[in-house]
């Protein structure tokens, strides 16, 4: 599962989309946490789709991850200032892949 303190244990190595990216980032293989207050662990998503089919407020975006190990899709959290906090992704993600810091 992602880890809820990625903010304290990793380093922000860059931006993507317009969302802050959070390493160790070893393209195409290992990609990091991508977002701050909803957080993709991109090593841990399978491109499931959910979290993106049931937002509420539309957060997410596909973007193409070509040759990585787990999906070579990933979800984008390119609206994460429009969220609500309702948990739903984090609920629904079959993986653990995300973190929103709702609290
Ligand atoms: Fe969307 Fe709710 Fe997840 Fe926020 S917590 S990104 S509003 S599903
Ligand atoms: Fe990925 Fe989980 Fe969404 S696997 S696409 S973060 S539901």
């Amino acid at each position: 599962a992602i880890d809820p303190n990625f903010d304290q244990n990793r380093d922000r190595v860059g931006e993507e989309n317009g969302v802050t990216v959070w390493g160790p980032v070893d393209e195409p293989e290992q990609l990091g946490i991508h977002g701050t207050h909803v957080a993709v662990d991109y090593d841990i998503c399978v491109a499931d789709g959910a979290c993106l089919e049931n937002c509420p407020v539309d957060v997410f975006t596909w973007v193409d991850t070509p040759g990585h190990p787990k999906s070579e899709e990933k979800v984008e959290p390119t609206r994460e200032s429009q969220c609500i906090d309702c948990m739903l992704c984090v609920d629904i993600c079959p993986v653990d892949a995300i973190d929103v810091d709702g609290s």
